[in-house]
């Protein structure tokens, strides 16, 4: 029954979204043994996304005992609903999720849950009435990424009276990495006398978003210190932006960057000065929920809330072997 479910899954998503991931192949017999994952992914929308879909690929594969099923979203709630709900209708063994943004899964989780399959939330968190509506989340700790941020800030702009100009570039609307990193920022804000938001400026997390509003907030003439951008992709945007309109950043420029992800490109770009700082978001999910799993399958409690541990670079301290070690 569970060889024609996965054939089935397998065609429709196929047709449906051109570049789903399937390790299935028509003619190979299907094992039973296999457990089903149905994995709803956000989109493909930064470089940090890229490598969170490989580390769930790579630890879900078929030697690993899963057939993985694998949804882009596309940066689409609908999407994701349709998803779930199809991997629902295929009654996969698991159905993982990496939401778009906090709200609005109460419906389709109680479908899971009625139909007895388990939820796992990675990345960004939901906010449901009933926690017990999915078994467990694992990610990074979002605002902590922020007052990472924001320490440094402090440490590099004590208050000495001068104002403090911040650009904000932020990331989707009502993702868990948007709200507790704009968070931490504004507090801070709050905190310093001397600081000040320019404009906080919607930049969806990519790369071509990013460097469309900073170029237009440019024109406006508006002066500022520091672009916090909420992550890596749009900070290269950013960049970009910046060289076109003449204005000079990073450790001997007029504006500092903060940047959010710290992958490789950015580490790269820390390393030569462009970047200030480098706060880390640790994308590679996929053994944290192999283990979730494992761990379900055998009967054994599991954690709830599983945080991961990160850290930050600042182009001050930052090494040509911390930047090789870098995977992603
Ligand atoms: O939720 C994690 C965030 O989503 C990463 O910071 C960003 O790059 C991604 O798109």
């Amino acid at each position: 029954m569970r060889k024609i479910l996965c054939l089935l899954l397998a065609c429709t998503a196929l047709l449906l979204a051109g570049c789903a991931l399937f390790s299935v192949s028509r003619e190979k017999d299907f094992d039973d043994s296999l457990v089903v994952v149905g994995f709803s992914q956000v989109g493909s929308e930064s470089d940090w996304r890229l490598a969170n879909t490989a580390s769930m690929v790579s630890a879900l594969s078929e030697q690993n005992g899963y057939r993985l099923l694998f949804d882009n979203a596309r940066q689409k709630q609908e999407n994701q609903y349709l998803a779930i709900r199809n991997f629902i209708q295929q009654d996969v063994n698991y159905i993982v999720l990496a939401p778009i943004s906090e709200t609005g899964w109460d419906s389709v989780f109680r479908e899971a849950k009625a139909a007895g399959i388990p939820v796992i939330v990675v990345d960004r968190q939901v906010s449901v009435e009933d926690e017990s509506l999915y078994q467990s989340w694992v990610g990074s700790d979002f605002y902590r990424e922020g007052q990472m941020a924001v320490t440094w800030m402090e440490e590099e702009f004590p208050d000495s009276g001068e104002p403090l100009q911040i650009l904000h570039l932020q990331g989707t609307e009502g993702a868990t990495a948007q709200l507790m990193r704009s968070l931490a920022l504004e507090q801070a804000v709050s905190r310093h006398r001397t600081w000040s938001v320019e404009a906080a400026l919607k930049g969806e997390f990519t790369e071509a978003k990013g460097y469309e509003v900073v170029r237009d907030f440019l024109e406006t003439g508006t002066d500022f210190d520091v672009l916090y951008s909420e992550n890596d992709n749009m900070t290269f945007g950013a960049m970009r932006a910046l060289d076109e309109a003449g204005i000079t950043y990073g450790r001997d420029g007029k504006v500092k960057i903060i940047s959010f992800d710290a992958v490789r490109k950015a580490l790269e770009f820390c390393l030569d000065g462009k970047i200030n700082l480098c706060v880390e978001c640790n994308p590679l999910h996929g053994p944290r929920v192999d283990r979730l799993i494992r761990s379900c399958e055998a009967g054994e409690p599991v954690q709830k809330f599983s945080y991961v541990e990160e850290t930050s670079f600042t182009c001050d301290t930052i090494t040509r072997e911390m930047v090789d070690q870098r995977e992603y």
